[in-house]
């Protein structure tokens, strides 16, 4: 019982302010509503430093704004998870846009994006852009952030997965297979960077009410950007790698992970 305790929780090794609080914060996606949820809850607890980054800044500037209202000071940078050889430049101007400079506390990597799973059968080319956007663009800008963090000393990276990683559905397996990739891969550099003062906290949600899902049938056990924002500030604060949210799938998808193929490939079918 002790092990299982211990295995969701880290040490707090963040040098943040001295109660622990995210003071700068730099937000892949900036435009995403979970991201601006998890950026305008994390503003009143103390973190006065912003930095969204994406490709579109008119979308990303309301947030920003919302943001600025709350007390922060905000700039907006350019970065696009499918342009891998520009990362290294995106990550170092995020990092120099942050207001009052020093050093940034979080990354949140709030980006990503879905699409029917029928479209993306018939257009392998489709597949393969959502893939780089979902996976293999994060892997190389998360592995630039890891080594500015570990250049600081301290940091935490915090990983939007999603439940849909945890076993693919046929019904999205392009999509589930992206976060599944993304999701090892962001346990694995958590792993790499023990002991480092750095650490990763992969945040798994269900279905969420946001311009993602729009229009969307909700799924059961159906969340909102403002739970995912507090299970991620509440995670942040534990010291925690890994989130559920809502809690219960962790253990829901526990059982569903170890169904025998002929039956989740019924019951996924469904979901
Ligand atoms: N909503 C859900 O049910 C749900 C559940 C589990 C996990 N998640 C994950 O949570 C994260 C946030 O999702 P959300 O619900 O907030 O969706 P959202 O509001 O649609 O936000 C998605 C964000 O990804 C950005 N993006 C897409 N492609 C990009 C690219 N190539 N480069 C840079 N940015 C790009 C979008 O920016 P643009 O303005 O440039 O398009 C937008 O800011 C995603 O990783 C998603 O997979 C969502």
């Amino acid at each position: 019982m002790r092990a299982a305790a211990f295995s969701e929780r880290e040490e707090v090794t963040q040098v943040r302010n001295a109660l622990g609080a995210i003071q700068s914060l730099v937000v892949l996606g900036g435009s995403s509503d979970i991201g601006a949820a998890i950026a305008a809850r994390l503003v009143p607890g103390g973190c006065r430093s912003v930095v969204l980054a994406g490709r579109h800044p008119e979308k990303m500037e309301p947030v920003a704004e919302r943001l600025r209202e709350a007390g922060a000071e905000v700039a907006i940078t350019a970065w696009d998870a499918a342009d891998i050889p520009g990362h290294a430049d995106a990550v170092k101007a995020a990092w120099d846009a942050l207001p009052g400079g020093g050093d940034v506390d979080a990354v949140l990597l709030a980006a990503g994006v879905n699409a029917p799973q029928e479209r993306l059968s018939d257009d392998p080319t489709a597949a393969a852009e959502l893939v780089t956007a979902n996976y293999t663009g994060p892997v190389s800008t998360l592995l630039h952030v890891a080594h500015r963090l570990r250049e600081q000393g301290h940091g935490s990276i915090v990983v939007l997965s999603s439940v849909a990683g945890e076993r693919v559905r046929q019904s999205n397996f392009v999509y589930g297979s992206s976060k599944a990739g993304l999701d090892g891969f962001a346990q694995g550099l958590g792993d790499s960077l023990a002991g480092t003062g750095v650490d990763v906290m992969v945040v798994r949600p269900g279905f969420v009410h946001s311009a993602m899902t729009e229009g969307k049938e909700p799924a059961a056990l159906a969340t909102t950007p403002d739970a995912v924002a507090e299970a991620v500030a509440d995670g942040l604060a534990a010291g925690r790698h890994t989130v559920w949210v809502p809690t219960t799938f962790r253990f829901l998808m526990a059982a569903f992970r170890h169904l025998p193929r002929p039956v989740w490939r019924r019951l996924s079918a469904r979901m």
